[in-house]
């Protein structure tokens, strides 16, 4: 039920427990309620606290790790944190398909991030932006006074671009600061270098700079992946003329997601069920990750459209690729404090940030096949029941042994699963 008032002076200041108990009291939760909420499991109260404001408890969601996974000749183990079925299951599944010419191979670009400084009223705007590029060493030499492990690595600003806009507030000059961020994903870092050269940038251009921020639109820091699927190994019962079949409808999926946003949403959801699970898996900023795909799936065509390419090769084989904007980072943030992060990039024995990207990509390839061979064969919903016929069961209000039996009884009804069904199934159960 909504509270009656959302305004808690000094909140912040309470203990984890205290604002757990204050949140339920207004929310009036019952004991169940904030017993979950308070049950940290691997991320302790201290921890929590550390990392966001306000914290009343944690939320736990499964790890699961999917399998078959070859990348750049190297096997991973590659860990998902989600709470939908199939998931893992297909990305595995698929990733098998693709063994037979080497699995997925990668290509992710050196981890460039950029960050934006908008620079408002200039009186001569070309002259400013010439003014900008002829001082590109002084600004890129002031970002990498900054003392910072990445600039101590190799890293640091490498290049200035500018750019000029037309907005509804007249006429904006924008510099792109383009950083190396090493290892890390580098948001503190080159926010940090946009804010630090926002003074000379105002006394160079003789302008106002207000907004300094990265952009997740990384266009300087893409990851590639491609895989090919002989038709006998995309097939649903190993025979070559299956295969030929399966791959028609693929592409003709495909060909209906590049000629329809609406379809293209719901094919890139598919990608994303891969990409931001890994990544919520192994701490990332998966918001920005999230931002940097769907900002790309339009930018990179012009037009809102799939993030994944189906093609057929002269033999026949399915061609399947991707380039994306990949920031992420082994170093830094989540992905150092949260302890089962750390477990999940020890699982995958990642090197690099670059490996990292190129694993996320693959595993979203892979994750979007499996949603367009199912799409374009059988459906989803077989695949998807077989696990959610549980979950449904359990929100039906089915308990210990109900759970399973009533989960095997809704998989054998032949006709649509609903909700209404399951607890009539359950109402049966218990009148037996
Ligand atoms: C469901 O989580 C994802 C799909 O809708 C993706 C798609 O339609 O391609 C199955």
């Amino acid at each position: 039920m909504p509270v009656e008032n959302s305004r808690l002076s000094g909140f912040f200041r309470h203990s984890v427990a205290e604002r757990r108990r204050i949140v339920a009291g207004m929310a009036n939760l019952n004991e169940h309620q904030v017993a979950a909420l308070g049950a940290c499991g691997e991320l302790s109260e201290e921890a929590a606290d550390r990392m966001i404001e306000n914290v009343i408890g944690t939320m736990s969601l499964p790890v699961g790790v999917a399998t078959n996974f070859v990348i750049d000749g190297k096997h991973y183990l590659i860990p998902f944190c989600l709470e939908e079925s199939s998931v893992v299951a297909a990305a595995s599944n698929m990733a098998k398909r693709c063994l037979k010419n080497g699995g997925f191979h990668t290509n992710s670009d050196a981890p460039m991030m950029i960050a934006q400084l908008q620079i408002l009223e200039c009186t001569d705007w070309k002259k400013a932006e010439q003014d900008i590029l002829s001082s590109s060493e002084e600004l890129i030499q002031l970002c990498n006074s900054l003392p910072s492990t990445i600039v101590r690595l190799g890293g640091g600003c490498k290049r200035v671009e500018t750019r000029l806009l037309d907005s509804l507030s007249g006429p904006m000059l924008i510099a792109h600061i383009v950083v190396d961020c090493r290892d890390a994903m580098g948001a503190n870092t080159v926010n940090t270098m946009a804010e630090l050269i926002a003074p000379r940038i105002e006394e160079i251009t003789g302008g106002r700079v207000q907004l300094r921020i990265l952009s997740n639109l990384a266009e300087h820091r893409l990851s590639r992946v491609n895989a090919v699927f002989t038709p006998q190994e995309i097939s649903e019962d190993g025979t070559h003329e299956n295969g030929v079949s399966v791959i028609e409808g693929i592409l003709e999926a495909q060909h209906f997601a590049m000629a329809d946003p609406f379809r293209a949403a719901t094919h890139n959801k598919g990608v994303m069920n891969a990409i931001s699970s890994v990544a919520v898996a192994c701490g990332q900023d998966w918001r920005a990750i999230e931002a940097g795909c769907h900002a790309w799936a339009a930018y990179s065509n012009g037009t809102y459209g799939p993030m994944t390419k189906w093609e057929k090769d002269a033999q026949g084989n399915l061609l399947g690729s991707i380039e994306t904007p990949m920031a992420v980072g082994i170093v830094g943030g989540a992905s150092k404090v949260h302890p089962v992060a750390k477990a999940n990039l020890a699982i995958l024995g990642v090197e690099s940030a670059q490996e990292l990207a190129g694993i996320i990509v693959a595993a979203g390839l892979s994750q979007n096949l499996g949603a367009l061979r199912a799409l374009s064969t059988k459906g989803i919903q077989a695949g998807h029941m077989k696990l959610h016929a549980r979950n449904m069961a359990v929100s039906a209000g089915a308990e210990g042994k109900e759970i399973e039996i009533v989960a095997a009884r809704l998989q054998q009804v032949s006709g649509p699963k609903t909700q209404t069904l399951v607890r009539e199934l359950l109402q049966q159960l218990r009148n037996e």
